[in-house]
C-alpha cells in the first residue's frame, strides 16, 4: 500500500503496529508504542544508518518500512538553497526563498510575537520543499563583539534570547517542521572554534549561556538540537557526558535528537555512550563516519550497546512522528506575500535610532527637493555573502531602490558609489588588508560633489556578510573600506547628512556619534530591507528598535578583552569575567559605552510613571506583577519597548549591578497612556551556586528598575522577598 503526503511516498508495509495509515489517522497515536515496534523490526544494520548523515543535509530512513530519510536545512536566515555535495548551488530554480532579517536585527524588536512570526514563515517556506528539520534558531551569547556569527545570534542577554528562542522554536514546529537549536554550548567565538575548549564557572554557564538552550527545551519544546563545534571543560560538546545526557537529557528531559554540527564528531564511542545521536557532515564517504561502520563495529565488539543504539533510533524516529509522519500536516508555501510582510514587519521594528539631535527625522519631503544617496551599502544586498548559511532570495530590496519607492516622484535622488564594500582576508597579496581598508579618492570626491548640490545626504557605511562571516572573527570594531574618511568628506560637504550604518554587530562608531547629528542602525535586513528603512526615515514607520548589545566605546571596554581573556592562548580560553558579560560588566563596573543594551530613540517620547507592585513582600514560588504607566508624551503612534531590570543589594554573593527580567513592547498612540503588567517569577530572580549546584532565592530587599534601555531608568521599586 503507498499512501502520498506531500513530497513523500510512504510504503506503509508494517503490520498493525506500522506507520499503516500513520498520515491519515487523526486520533492521538501512541508514538512511543509505535517507535518500539519499530524498532524491533530493524536490524543493527539499519538502524546504524539512521544516526549518521547520508547526504549533506540527510540521514537515511529505511525504505523497506516506508520510513524516509529525514532532511534539514539551514537557517536562520530563511531556508538555505539547495546546494551539491561540495557546497555549490544546485542552480535550482525552485528554491528561492523569503530572506529574513539577521537574529540580532530580530532580537533589536524586542518582540517575540514577531519571532514567532518568522519561525512559522520560515517552517512554511521548509515544509514547501520538504524539510523536517530547520537549523535554526541560533542564539548563543555575544560574549565578544567580534564573534562573526553575533549577526545570526540574538543578544549579549540571557533573558531576551530565551524570549526570542521560544518563540522562534514554537514558530517553526507549528508547521512540523522541527526547530534545531544551535550551538549547544558557548560557541561564542569562530576563532579556533573547532578546537578551542571553553573554561567556563558553572554560575556564569547556567546563568548566562545555557538558560537560552534551557527555554527552548523546556518551554518551546525544541526537537533537535545541535552541539557545537568547541569543547567544554576539556570535552568537545558533542562527546560532552555533562551536556547532552546529564543536563539536556537528564535535567531538561529532551526528547529529542542531538546532532552534530558539520564535521564536529571526533569519536565513536564516546560520543556514542555520552549522548550524541546523530552525525553529520560534509564529507562524501558516508561510511567512514564516526557513527557508520566505526559505530557498528563498536557494537559488535561491546563497547557501546544494542540500547545505546536504540535510544538514538527512538530519537529520530520521535523526530519524524512530528514532523514527516504527523498527522494533519500543513501543505506549505513559499516566498508569498505574507512572508514578505513578516520580513518587512521585523525590519521595520528592529531600525535603532541612534542620534536624531536636529530632528532631520523623519524626512521633511515638502522641504527637501533632492536627496544624495551615498554609500555601498545603499545598493549592497545581505542575503547572501561570506561563509556560511544565507538565502536565495526570491528578492531584495536595496536600500536605494526602497528610497526609490517611497520617494522617487516626489524627490530628485542621485546616487554615489562612495567605496566598494569588497572584502578579501588579509594576505601579503592585499597589504594584510589595508588594500580593501583604504578609500577611493575618486569615489569620496564623486560623492562629495553629489552631497554639495544635494538639499541632503543620506550615506550609507558599515558592513556587510562578506565581512561578518561564519568561521572567522573580526579582528577590530574599526569600520571597515576606508568608510571614515568618506563619512567625513561628505559630513563636511552637506550639513544636512544622514548617516546609516549597516552591520550585524557592535561597531566602534565614535567619531560619527562625535561628529554627527542624525545617525540610524540597520541590520541585514531581509527581503524588505529598502522598504522598511525608507518608511521609517520617511516617518510612516516610527522607529521601536533597540540594541540588543552594549556598543563599547572600545575594545578594551568589553569584559573578555579588558581581561585579556579572548581568543585564548593554546586553545585554551578562560571566561574570566563569569557572570559580567554585556551591560552586566559595563554596569557592575560603572564603565561608560558608546551606546547601552536596550537603547534606541524614537519620533515620539515616553514618559514612564507610577511603577508598583501587586504586592511588596514575596517568597519564593509567588509572582511579582509590576504594573506601569507609559504615555506617549509626543505627536506621533509609536510602539515602546519597557525594560525591566533587577538589582540585588548586599548579596552575599557578587551579583552584576542590574540584570533583565521582563520586558513588554508596547503600542501606545501619541498622546494617550498605557498601563502594563509585567510578571517576574520570583524563581527567576534566583542566582546559580556553585558549591551547592542549586538554584537559591536569597531573602531581603530587592530594586526593580523600569527603563527605556538599560541606563535610562526611569521609575524603580522596592519589594522585599522572605
Ligand atoms: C556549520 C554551522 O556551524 C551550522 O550552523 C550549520 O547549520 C552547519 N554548518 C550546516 O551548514
Amino acid at each position: 500500500m503507498k499512501i502520498k503526503i506531500p513530497g513523500i511516498m510512504l510504503c506503509a508495509v508494517l503490520a498493525g503496529s506500522s506507520l499503516n495509515g500513520v498520515y491519515a489517522q487523526t486520533k492521538p497515536v501512541n508514538t512511543d508504542a509505535k517507535i518500539s515496534a519499530i524498532i524491533k523490526k530493524l536490524t543493527l544494520e539499519e538502524k546504524i544508518a539512521m544516526v549518521h548523515a547520508n547526504g549533506l543535509f540527510s540521514s537515511a530512513g529505511v525504505k523497506r518500512l516506508g520510513i524516509p530519510n529525514l532532511v534539514s536545512d539551514d537557517g536562520p536566515l530563511g531556508v538555505r538553497e539547495e546546494v551539491k555535495p561540495g557546497w555549490g548551488s544546485a542552480n535550482l530554480k525552485t528554491d528561492s526563498a523569503t530572506f529574513f532579517p539577521n537574529g540580532s536585527a530580530l532580537a533589536a524588536t524586542w518582540n517575540p510575537d514577531l519571532a514567532y512570526r518568522y519561525g512559522h514563515d520560515m517552517g512554511e517556506e521548509a515544509r514547501a520543499r520538504n524539510k523536517q528539520v530547520m537549523l535554526a534558531p541560533a542564539f548563543n551569547i555575544a560574549r565578544t563583539p567580534l564573534c562573526g556569527r553575533t549577526y545570526e545570534y540574538y543578544s549579549e542577554d540571557p533573558f531576551l534570547n530565551a524570549r526570542l528562542a521560544v518563540a522562534s522554536v514554537k514558530g517553526i514546529q507549528s508547521q512540523h517542521v522541527a526547530a534545531c537549536v544551535k550551538h549547544y554550548a558557548v560557541n561564542n567565538q569562530e576563532v579556533e572554534r573547532g578546537r578551542v575548549n571553553v573554561e567556563v564557572d558553572e554560575r556564569a554557564l547556567r546563568e548566562i549561556y545555557l538558560p537560552a538552550f534551557k527555554a527552548s527545551i523546556t518551554e518551546g519544546e525544541a526537537w533537535t538540537i545541535m552541539s557545537a563545534y568547541n569543547k567544554l571543560r576539556g570535552v568537545y560538546c558533542s562527546e560532552n557526558d555533562y551536556l547532552l545526557n546529564q543536563i539536556l537529557k537528564g535535567e531538561w528531559e529532551f526528547k529529542g535528537l542531538v546532532m552534530s554540527d558539520w564535521g564536529g564528531t571526533h569519536s565513536t564511542v564516546a560520543a556514542a555512550n555520552n549522548g550524541l545521536d546523530l552525525e553529520m557532515g560534509s564529507g562524501e564517504k558516508y561510511d567512514t563516519y564516526y557513527f557508520a561502520k566505526p559505530l557498528l563495529d563498536s557494537v559488535k565488539a561491546g563497547k557501546v550497546s544494542v540500547k545505546v543504539i536504540d535510544e538514538k533510533v527512538r530519537r529520530v524516529l520521535w523526530v519524524m512522528y512530528k514532523t514527516s509522519l504527523s498527522s494533519n500536516q500543513p501543505k506549505g508555501s513559499i516566498a508569498t506575500p505574507e512572508h514578505g510582510k513578516t520580513a518587512y514587519d521585523i525590519a521595520s521594528e528592529s531600525i535603532v535610532l541612534l542620534k536624531n539631535d536636529k530632528h532631520l527625522l523623519p524626512l521633511n519631503t515638502s522641504n527637501i527637493k533632492s536627496i544624495a544617496v551615498i554609500g555601498d551599502n545603499a545598493t549592497h544586498t545581505f542575503h547572501l555573502g561570506g561563509f556560511g548559511a544565507g538565502v536565495k532570495a526570491k528578492y531584495e530590496i536595496n536600500a536605494l531602490a526602497g528610497l526609490k519607492n517611497r520617494l522617487g516622484g516626489i524627490v530628485n535622488i542621485k546616487f554615489a558609489q562612495g567605496y566598494w564594500g569588497k572584502y578579501a582576508e588579509p594576505s601579503p597579496a592585499n597589504h594584510n588588508g589595508d588594500d580593501f581598508n583604504k578609500s577611493d579618492p575618486a569615489l569620496v570626491d564623486e560623492a562629495v560633489a553629489a552631497a554639495k548640490s544635494t538639499d541632503m545626504a543620506i550615506l550609507f557605511v558599515g558592513a556587510n556578510r562578506d565581512y561578518e562571516s561564519e568561521g572567522r572573527d573580526r579582528k577590530d570594531l574599526s569600520l571597515p573600506f576606508g568608510e571614515q574618511t568618506l563619512i567625513d568628506a561628505v559630513t563636511a560637504a552637506n550639513p544636512n547628512t544622514i548617516v546609516v550604518v549597516v552591520g550585524g554587530a557592535p561597531y566602534d562608531i565614535g567619531e560619527i556619534k562625535k561628529n554627527n547629528h542624525t545617525i540610524v542602525w540597520s541590520w541585514y535586513n531581509g527581503s524588505e530591507n529598502g522598504n522598511a528603512l525608507a518608511d521609517v526615515l520617511t516617518g510612516k514607520i516610527n522607529p521601536s528598535g533597540k540594541l540588543p548589545f552594549t556598543f563599547p566605546a572600545s575594545l578594551s571596554q568589553s569584559p573578555a578583552h579588558a581581561l585579556g581573556a579572548y581568543p585564548g592562548q593554546n586553545l585554551q580560553v578562560e571566561y574570566k569575567e563569569g557572570i559580567l558579560v554585556g551591560y552586566r560588566w559595563f554596569d557592575t563596573k560603572k564603565i561608560e559605552p558608546l551606546y547601552c543594551f536596550g537603547y534606541g530613540l524614537s519620533y515620539t517620547n515616553y514618559k514612564y510613571d507610577d511603577l508598583h507592585t501587586d504586592k511588596t513582600v514575596y517568597t519564593a514560588d509567588d509572582n511579582i506583577t509590576a504594573s506601569i504607566e507609559v504615555k506617549n508624551a509626543g505627536k506621533v503612534n509609536g510602539k515602546e519597548t519597557v525594560q525591566l531590570y533587577v538589582n540585588k543589594s548586599g548579596s552575599k554573593v557578587e551579583r552584576a549591578e542590574k540584570e533583565l527580567k521582563a520586558f513588554k513592547k508596547v503600542y501606545v498612540a501619541a498622546g494617550q497612556a498605557v498601563t502594563i503588567k509585567l510578571k517576574i517569577p520570583v524563581k527567576n530572580l534566583a542566582y546559580f551556586d556553585d558549591s551547592t549546584k542549586k538554584w537559591i532565592v536569597e531573602p531581603g530587599k530587592y530594586k526593580l528598575l523600569a527603563g527605556t534601555s538599560s541606563r535610562d531608568i526611569k521609575q524603580t521599586a522596592n519589594i522585599t522577598i522572605n
